[in-house]
């Protein structure tokens, strides 16, 4: 007698008891009646060779990754999708049937996403796209964003050179602005992106100038803790459309869910709600 296993997929990291991937995927499991789980698994640096070796041979399908295994995840993978390369991390590995590891990553995607769902005018090419902030998901944003047709990127971080590293790799779309000309930056912008921490509960305050925000430009915060952040507020205030930072969450898990238990989710208010608890 075959004996079907039941498809396992979670999320990788460390921390982890934070994650809300496991109220993504189980209200989308339940929603759609599939037998199957998803679930939190702490895994140290140590233990990450191990643990990619074999989870697929106790029925996972796959996982995402988070902090911090984004970048390490990559040396274990056989294949790698186009935009894991160029963004140099992944966030979503796919357990093939024929053993194999496929590294993806899908944030760009949900950003995108994100964006076309919550400001569906949104013109990628209306003006510069300003974006605050030059860590890992600064990177999935940016090639996001030229993908998307903008052409101009103005770029700006505390610490500038991590900036300018950016700017090496992406090329001459992206302009760097010193962290002081921040405010200026937003004022001549079209799109605004904070990709920092700042903002988030447990972080410092988000203190970039925002006399600049306008009615017309499009604002998103990828902090979602709290949804509706200082810098959207003031967006809001000004009359911009401000899309918030929970909605890229959910969009980026669509892809792996896809591929992992063979069904394309919604993201729409119930998912919202169910991740929000
Ligand atoms: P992620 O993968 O989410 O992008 P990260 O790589 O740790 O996380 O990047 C965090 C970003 O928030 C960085 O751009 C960081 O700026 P630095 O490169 O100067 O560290 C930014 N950030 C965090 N705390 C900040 C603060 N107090 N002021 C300004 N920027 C801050």
């Amino acid at each position: 007698m075959t004996q079907h296993r039941i498809p396992l997929a979670g999320v990788i990291g460390n921390p982890i008891a934070h994650s809300r991937s496991p109220r993504l995927h189980k209200h989308w499991l339940k929603t759609y009646g599939i037998l199957g789980d998803y679930v939190p698994l702490h895994v140290t640096d140590e233990d990450l060779p191990q643990v990619i070796a074999t989870l697929p041979k106790m029925g996972f399908v796959g996982v995402n990754v988070t902090i911090p295994h984004k970048v390490a995840v990559l040396q274990y993978a056989d294949q790698i999708s186009d935009r894991a390369t160029l963004i140099g991390a992944a966030n979503t590995l796919i357990f093939r049937a024929d053993g194999k590891v496929h590294a993806d990553n899908t944030d760009g995607y949900g950003f995108l996403a994100n964006l076309r769902q919550g400001a569906p005018d949104w013109d990628p090419s209306a003006g510069p796209a300003a974006v605050l902030g030059a860590g890992g998901a600064a990177r999935a944003i940016i090639a996001a964003l030229i993908e998307a047709g903008t052409k101009e990127i103005l770029l700006s971080n505390r610490t500038r050179p991590k900036a300018e590293t950016l700017k090496a790799d992406f090329g001459s779309r992206v302009t760097v602005v010193d962290w002081v000309q921040a405010g200026n930056m937003i004022e001549a912008s079209a799109t605004v992106v904070n990709t920092t921490s700042l903002g988030m509960v447990g972080a410092a305050e988000f203190r970039v100038p925002l006399d600049g925000l306008r009615r017309g430009m499009v604002v998103t915060d990828l902090v979602y803790t709290p949804l509706r952040t200082r810098l959207l507020q003031a967006a809001e205030e000004a009359g911009c459309t401000t899309v918030d930072g929970l909605g890229m969450l959910l969009h980026q898990g669509v892809p792996g869910f896809e591929r992992w238990f063979g069904q394309r989710p919604e993201v729409d208010e119930a998912t919202r709600a169910a991740v929000l608890g």
